[in-house]
């Protein structure tokens, strides 16, 4: 992958059943869809940086009968991304769901969206310098709500970062729900819960892609 990555193009292999990305859209599916049942009958926040298609949200509350009790802000640059995200959106009546178009490394972004009670990550921090996931993990703080949760995934292809993002999760008071790390893939899918109360948000950049 380069900086100039077709993120469009990106998203194919979800359509191709048994494809990696298929499997890990379905590993994430999962763990939205615990993270719901965890909350029966509240009212909840989600944010999701780089979006992409949003298929992972929109494809989890568009079988729901409870969607509605999601708001939820989807962050992507890519406008072809937003379009296919805001058309599915539409197509399931997600009238709690927004996509903006707009950087999900600038801490502005998020402002009215957050705190989050979950916080979607997928595809970030692979596409990141390893000192820009060490701040973005220290934004998650700032980013989640009392309690709030962190679906985040990395790949472990080598230099496998995904112990240190681990330790810098426990390091920011996040304890750990689960790591998957199917010994037949290279995808990893981490899920945190915020233990200690949350960061004010505060101003700049988390991150910017470079893969
Ligand atoms: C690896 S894809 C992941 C998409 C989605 N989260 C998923 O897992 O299916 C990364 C996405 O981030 C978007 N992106 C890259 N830099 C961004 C930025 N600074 N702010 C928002 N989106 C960005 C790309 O356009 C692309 O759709």
């Amino acid at each position: 992958m380069g900086a100039s990555e077709d993120w469009y193009e990106w998203h194919r292999p979800y359509d191709e059943p048994g494809s990696p990305l298929a499997a890990r859209l379905a590993v994430v599916q999962r763990h939205i869809t615990d993270w719901l049942d965890s909350r029966p009958g509240e009212l909840l926040t989600c944010v999701s940086a780089c979006a992409g298609q949003g298929r992972d949200l929109i494809g989890v509350l568009e079988r729901r009968d409870d969607a509605r009790r999601v708001r939820a802000r989807l962050l992507e640059t890519d406008p072809r991304n937003v379009a296919v995200a805001e058309a599915h959106i539409a197509r399931a009546g997600l009238t709690g769901v927004e996509v903006l178009r707009a950087d999900a490394g600038d801490l502005a972004s998020y402002a009215g969206a957050i705190p989050a009670d979950l916080l979607l990550f997928a595809g970030v921090l692979g596409n990141v310098t390893d000192a820009d996931a060490r701040t973005s993990v220290t934004a998650f703080r700032s980013l989640c709500a009392t309690r709030g949760t962190v679906i985040w995934t990395r790949t472990r292809q080598p230099p496998d970062l995904t112990p240190a993002v681990r330790g810098w999760l426990a390091d920011e008071g996040f304890e750990e729900l689960t790591f998957e790390a199917p010994p037949n893939a290279t995808f990893s899918v981490g899920v945190h819960r915020l233990t200690v109360p949350p960061r004010p948000l505060t101003v700049g950049r988390m991150f910017t892609f470079v893969r």
